[in-house]
């Protein structure tokens, strides 16, 4: 229901809180403009209340507890921006909901976790839940799958979420340093969460990729069947062998639904170094959705930072204002399938690095290994080892399944002439 103002209570006033402040304190005009609506903060709460976060916090009143905030009177909707999978977040938002007030987060860590039992209690409570801000930062992609393609049936989401991670591998690749010298560079600048393997293990990617498939499948958010795998495995010289071959490696998530049920996966893979998310530099996000009737879409754009952030924030916070009513996951909680979690048996290219005994008939075992498993080898190429008596041999296989290239790996490594363990990385055309 639609009120001429709108009383936000803000727990967490750090990146994201502090940019949220600013856009209310400077756009309170066009705001309430555009959603008709005066849009207000009333209180504010964080660890330390004298820190001076550069923004003017006195007009509000202050509580040192997030569920004193959530419960207050003068409160209409909590924007719980502080983080964290349970503890004061999770506490805060269930005393919000269980109020029957609205809940603005930027937390995928929270709702990739309980985010089914909060959109059954907000449902309950005739609350909403809004996190356009938790996936790919300033990208409106939360909202384009709940509402600009509700008419399709959704077939793949895909892209890369983590802007840290993008940022250490086009790094590594530009300046030609290894990931641990790139990985201090990125920590140095403050890009790294606190805990960084929420990062680099491609966690936090993981989280934001099963929100979005909750949405794009209709299927209740299950993070816990995301296989992943991080980066700390890429070395320099994976980077330099697949940009010889036309690849880039980026922290691809991808979400299909198959016959055998849902594959999410969040994990390395070569992507055509001239695609769209192959040109993707820095630290930025991009996603990729395709649906039956509409094709693909590709959205780009900022996945962090105070701006960006706090901009997706305030559209959620734009769209309560108007009294838009829209379903956590995009239908209404109990509708939401549990999907069974399938491995992915998709079949795709692989880039296989190996280091090889420079004997007769070292090549030939390797062929006859990955024919035996049913692959087929599309593009070879040994690099000069003329220093060594390892030889580096790089290969790009035709479409395979992985579980056919998973074996094929472990014959591998059986192999005398086969030196150290393969490197496979899958190769998505997109
Ligand atoms: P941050 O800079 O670390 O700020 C966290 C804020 O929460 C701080 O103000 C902190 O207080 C406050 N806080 C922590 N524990 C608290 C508690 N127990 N009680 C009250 N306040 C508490 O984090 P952030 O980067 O803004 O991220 C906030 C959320 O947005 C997280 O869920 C994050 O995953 C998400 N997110 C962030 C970005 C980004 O670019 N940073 C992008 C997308 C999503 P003090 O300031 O007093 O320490
Ligand atoms: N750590 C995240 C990233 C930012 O690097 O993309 C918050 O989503």
């Amino acid at each position: 229901m639609r009120k001429d103002t709108l009383r936000l209570g803000v727990v967490g006033l750090g990146t994201v809180g502090t940019g949220t402040v600013k856009i209310v304190q400077n756009h309170a005009a066009m705001l309430s403009a555009r959603t008709g609506t005066s849009i207000e903060i009333t209180a504010v709460s964080a660890r330390s209340r004298s820190k001076d976060r550069g923004i003017d916090i006195s007009a509000y009143a202050w509580e040192d507890d997030p569920v004193a905030l959530a419960k207050r009177d003068d409160v209409d909707v909590l924007v719980e921006l502080m983080g964290g999978t349970d503890g004061p977040a999770k506490a805060a938002t269930e005393a919000a909901l269980s109020l029957g007030k609205s809940v603005v987060t930027a937390n995928k860590a929270l709702l990739a976790v309980h985010g089914q039992a909060l959109a059954e209690l907000a449902e309950a409570n005739g609350a909403q839940i809004r996190f356009e801000a938790a996936v790919a930062g300033g990208i409106p992609v939360v909202k384009a799958l709940t509402e600009g393609l509700a008419a399709n049936a959704m077939t793949r989401v895909l892209g890369v979420m983590n802007g840290t991670c993008n940022y250490i591998l086009t790094r590594m690749e530009s300046a030609g340093l290894p990931y641990d010298t790139v990985f201090q560079e990125a920590n140095d600048l403050g890009y790294l969460e606190a805990d960084p393997n929420l990062d680099v293990g491609g966690i936090d990617a993981g989280h934001k990729l099963a929100l979005l498939a909750s949405i794009a499948f209709g299927t209740q958010v299950d993070f816990d069947a995301v296989a992943l795998e991080g980066i700390g495995a890429i070395t320099i010289e994976d980077i330099s062998r697949a940009a010889d071959m036309g690849y880039k490696i980026k922290l691809l998530g991808l979400a299909q639904m198959t016959d055998a049920g849902l594959q999410q996966s969040m994990r390395p893979c070569l992507v055509p170094a001239s695609s769209p998310l192959g040109q993707l530099e820095g630290g930025t996000n991009m996603v990729v959705l395709e649906g039956d009737a509409v094709g693909q879409i590709v959205m780009r754009g900022a996945g962090a930072g105070e701006g960006p952030t706090a901009s997706a924030v305030m559209a959620d916070v734009c769209d309560l204002a108007r009294g838009i009513d829209l379903p956590v996951f995009g239908q209404p909680a109990a509708s939401l399938a549990k999907a069974a979690p399938a491995v992915s048996a998709t079949p795709c290219p692989y880039y296989l690095r190996l280091t090889l005994r420079d004997e007769p008939g070292a090549l030939a075992q390797v062929a006859t290994t990955l024919g035996n498993s049913g692959i087929s080898i599309d593009r070879m190429r040994q690099y000069d080892h003329s220093d060594a008596d390892t030889a580096p041999v790089l290969i790009v296989t035709h479409a395979c399944a992985p579980n056919d290239l998973d074996r094929a790996v472990s014959a591998l490594t059986q192999i005398a002439t086969v030196v150290g363990a393969p490197v496979a990385l899958q190769i998505q055309n997109v």
